[in-house]
């Protein structure tokens, strides 16, 4: 366990959580449901709650979205924001799509990505959004599994969609200008057609709390990327956590980083603000300090979620960035997806003078878990305590609880609402994460200290964290040694300062082919273009052959501890 630094205190009387104890102690559930009529009436949809509600009241004409990026620089009332998901849920219903289809989306982040997403919700159908970034393989794995029959994508994107190969795609609409096929075994609409041809009014669907809502793909040590289900129900977290540790306002401009390819940039770049009527601000476009602290400036954002990541390039890019901008309307600031060292918190104070607040959730809970609260004391380089209608413990492999500071897996109650439903056609798979009666086993391991605030220790798999990204070595692996050079890969994450890890390969060559930095440069660029560039490997390395279990298993974590210098454990299983 690490050594318990000083703690920060919070800033006094401002949060819209009480103090910790006293928020634990009266939490339920039930009450917090209250706040959606669905309560008493029974009907429900996530799209009506976040948008539509706030449509009905004083907050038609309250903005809903800011969107900018180099060209665009646009804002969207709630009302707006009603319309034109409507107008989508419309398109979508007249080309035959029905309650409980998937309907995914691949697209750079815009206005419209965010409108054909509400609309989809609205008409019952199960969304899935796909990062922009993902290459070909990517994106067949995702609508293959998904069994996904309409796709929303754009002219400059469609290259990496191999539609005559996926017999349920039956439709594509396209958004944005640009040349793009027009046959095929699929039939393509264009977005900007279909909006004009459609009503603004819709008879929106109302369906059960427990019906699927959206499907967020993400990676295991084994397997392709699983399909993890989450349900209209979810929004109870997504509205509460946004409210208690987001501490979102009436008046704040809230800007979430996140791409809504990944679940921060869903529960929180969606659900979560808008649940609570705030306005959200997306920016397009790609990283850089000035860009960044110029757009806090500009829409004079109040509170502020990123990634340590982020925080730690923004920390490289010196304090002397900051001083050119005003930041004096940040009130919060938080971070989430991989470990903040407490060197980037303390920095943070200096610099912001803000706290970042650190929380933990992963793609399967679909909310937050452990967070660092506005109004409680922070432990810098800890993750806080579990929100207070979740229950959180470390436990051993026998599912024991075990005591303060000791280092195990990090579990949670099962039942907590935003949980995950299934893995999208793979029930065996949803069941391995629950190995103990009654508790979900998060892979990750941490330990508990004797105030009960929660510290990372790392994966207890081998999946890896990059750049707050998460990959799974399976699918890097299996790129690999579809180059035509490849015999066998093993990948591992490698600790960089940066990055948190960066992607390393092992690759032993088929006979005939030889070791050259061409070679290697060609292989990283071979996953690149396949899967995408985040999953591409940083460094590689040349071996004659790769340590095996005797059954054929390449073990990682023997590459792993030789990279590192560490004790490589256990050796008795391995091939000689
Ligand atoms: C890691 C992102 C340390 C963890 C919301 C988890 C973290 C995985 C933290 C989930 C944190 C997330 N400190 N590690 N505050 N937050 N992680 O599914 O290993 O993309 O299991 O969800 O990121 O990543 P995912």
């Amino acid at each position: 366990m690490k050594v318990v630094a000083d703690t920060i205190a919070p800033k006094t009387g401002q949060a819209n959580m009480p103090d910790y104890d006293t928020a634990r102690a009266d939490f339920s559930w039930e009450e917090v449901e209250k706040s959606f009529s669905w309560h008493e009436t029974g009907k429900v949809n996530m799209a009506h709650e976040a948008i539509d509600r706030h449509a009905e009241t004083w907050r038609r004409n309250k903005v809903a979205l800011y969107y900018s990026d180099d060209e665009r620089d646009e804002k969207y009332t709630f009302q707006d924001m009603k319309f034109l998901s409507n107008k989508f849920g419309n398109v979508l219903r007249s080309i035959g799509t029905e309650k409980g289809d998937r309907v995914f989306l691949f697209l750079s982040r815009s206005p419209e990505l965010y409108t054909s997403l509400l609309g989809t919700l609205k008409i019952g159908a199960i969304t899935g959004p796909l990062f922009e970034a993902f290459m070909e393989q990517a994106v067949r794995d995702r609508l293959e599994n998904s069994e996904a029959s309409v796709l929303i994508t754009s002219p400059s994107l469609i290259d990496r969609v191999p539609y005559n190969e996926l017999p349920h795609l039956e439709n594509i609409i396209l958004v944005g200008d640009g040349d793009a096929p027009e046959d095929g075994d699929v039939k393509f609409f264009r977005y900007e057609q279909e909006m004009e041809k459609n009503s603004r009014d819709l008879n929106i669907e109302w369906v059960d709390r427990e019906d699927g809502m959206i499907l967020h793909y993400t990676s295991g040590s084994t397997g392709k990327p699983k399909g993890v289900l989450h349900v209209h129900n979810a929004m109870i977290q997504q509205y509460q956590t946004a409210k208690w540790i987001m501490d979102l306002k009436e008046d704040d401009i809230y800007w979430c980083t996140a791409d809504p390819g990944w679940v921060t940039g869903t529960s929180y770049g969606i659900f979560g603000p808008w649940l609570n009527g705030v306005s959200n601000l997306v920016r397009g476009g790609r990283f850089s300090p000035e860009d960044w602290y110029g757009t806090i400036e500009k829409y004079q954002v109040s509170v502020w979620l990123s990634a340590p990541t982020a925080f730690r390039k923004l920390m490289g890019a010196g304090d002397e960035a900051v001083k050119k901008f005003d930041l004096s309307s940040l009130r919060h600031v938080l971070s989430v997806g991989e470990p903040l060292n407490a060197e980037v918190i303390h920095w943070g104070m200096d610099v912001y003078n803000r706290r970042i607040h650190d929380h933990w959730w992963m793609t399967e809970t679909g909310g937050v878990i452990i967070a660092n609260y506005p109004a409680m004391p922070m432990k810098p380089g800890s993750m806080g305590k579990p929100f207070p209608g979740v229950e959180a413990a470390i436990l051993d492999e026998e599912g024991n609880e075990l005591p303060p500071g000791q280092m195990g897996k990090l579990c949670i109650k099962s039942g907590w609402p935003s949980m995950l439903r299934t893995v999208w056609n793979n029930e065996e798979r949803f069941k391995k994460y629950f190995p103990f009666e009654g508790w979900f086993d998060s892979d990750d391991l941490a330990s508990r200290d004797e105030d009960g605030y929660f510290w990372f220790e790392g994966r207890d798999d081998d999946v890896i964290t990059t750049s707050g990204e998460r990959v799974g070595p399976f699918e890097v692996e299996s790129k690999l040694v579809e180059h035509p050079s490849v015999a066998e890969a093993a990948v591992i994450g490698k600790p960089d300062p940066v990055r948190g890890h960066i992607i390393k390969a092992f690759v032993a060559l088929k006979d005939g082919y030889t070791r050259s930095d061409e070679l290697e440069q060609e292989l990283s660029s071979f996953v690149k273009k396949g899967l995408a560039a985040h999953a591409a490997p940083r460094e590689m390395e040349i071996r004659d052959f790769l340590p095996k279990t005797r059954s054929g298993k390449i073990m990682r974590r023997v590459l792993k501890a030789w990279e590192l210098d560490e004790p490589a454990g256990d050796l008795s299983t391995m091939e000689k």
